[in-house]
């Protein structure tokens, strides 16, 4: 029985980043199945954003926040069976709570962190890299030589796409909001970039021929939904998958048949790796990428009881690659 007192980051009431408190209490005793983790580094993600201000409801308030971190196991309920104390480990989509010394997660949502992955590069990428691989091998398929455009390139997700792509011969356009982050797209591997005040649409034409991009991933939102509908080959592929700007609402489908017989999709990572077993070939996959050079570029690396300033930076545009946080 861990009797140590957490210190987690907490939220009463939805809204700004200053709705995000510290308490110190005692550790929340172990469910069945679960893992008691003591975290070296905690991932910040754009989804932590929407559960604190409300676009996402949290089970209930008050509420814990992130879902992503690495760190040691230091207790195990008794019906678990695929970890010991002592194990290093990573996790994504636990239940919310992750920004936090200490952490008790479902063991499915648990990996074993290889002894050569840092836990820095575990928490500041694993959910990335696994949204990065889900987006263009399960959600779609793009294969060597196709053109995709990309938004928020040079952000935690971006960054790493922009070498997954590069690996796999896919011509990756990034848009990015200032020139010093096109050129970080480009040297992660982004073909071309498009900054965000241009017209992407006629951009991205220019760059393709007049054909638009095969695929087109956004994750920017309600803001961009109308250019990523306009860059879309015909019969392409639109795949919005985050809401930086806001949700996209009231979409008719025959916007889709008049943008030239589109297919979009809206994914959501957990329901493509919530078997275990698929979670894990995934991770495997996203280390070995590491040891093979791809790198989780980590923009910013804060104390936990900085957690209100790590939100404050990925809401005003001012972060590149991922927020990590140490506690
Ligand atoms: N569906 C899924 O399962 C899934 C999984 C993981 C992530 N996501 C989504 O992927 C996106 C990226 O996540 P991340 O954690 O890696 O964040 P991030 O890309 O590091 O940060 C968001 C970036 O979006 C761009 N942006 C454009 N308009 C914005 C606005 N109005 N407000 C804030 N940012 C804006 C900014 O880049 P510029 O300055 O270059 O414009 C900003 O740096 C998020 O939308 C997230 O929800 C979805």
């Amino acid at each position: 029985m861990n009797t140590d007192n957490a210190l987690r980051v907490i939220f009463r009431s939805h809204g700004s980043p200053s709705v995000l408190e510290h308490l110190s209490s005692p550790a929340n005793p172990l469910g069945p199945g679960e893992v008691r983790i003591r975290n070296h580094a905690i991932g910040v993600n754009f989804i932590d954003t929407y559960f604190r201000s409300g676009l996402y409801p949290p089970p209930a308030l008050p509420s814990g926040l992130g879902t992503e971190g690495a760190g040691t196991v230091i207790e195990c309920a008794e019906d678990v069976t695929h970890f010991r104390i002592g194990d290093r480990v990573a996790y994504v989509q636990s239940s919310l709570g992750a920004y936090a010394t200490q952490h008790c997660v479902d063991q499915g949502r648990l990996v074993h962190l290889p002894d050569d992955i840092s836990f820095t590069a575990a928490a500041g990428g694993l959910l990335k890299g696994l949204t990065t691989i889900c987006l263009f091998n399960r959600v779609s398929q793009p294969k060597n030589g196709d053109t995709v455009l990309f938004h928020a390139a040079a952000g935690g997700v971006g960054l790493l796409a922009c070498q997954y792509a590069k690996r796999k011969g896919i011509r990756l356009i990034g848009v990015v909001s200032t020139k010093a982050k096109a050129e970080l797209a480009r040297s992660a591997g982004a073909w071309a970039t498009i900054l965000a005040g241009e017209d992407i649409a006629d951009q991205t034409r220019q760059l393709t021929a007049g054909k638009g991009a095969k695929f087109v991933y956004d994750s920017v939102g309600r803001s961009t939904w109308q250019a990523s509908l306009n860059s879309t080959a015909s019969c392409g592929h639109l795949i919005s998958f985050g809401n930086s700007s806001g949700p996209v609402e009231n979409v008719a489908l025959a916007q889709l048949a008049r943008a030239g017989s589109l297919t979009v999709s809206r994914p959501i990572l957990f329901d493509y790796i919530s078997e275990p077993a698929v979670l894990q070939s995934y991770a495997e996959e996203f280390f070995q990428c590491l040891r093979e050079g791809l790198k989780v570029q980590v923009g910013e690396t804060l104390p936990l009881l900085e957690a209100e300033r790590a939100h404050e930076l990925l809401e005003s545009r001012n972060t590149t690659g991922s927020i990590v946080l140490i506690p």
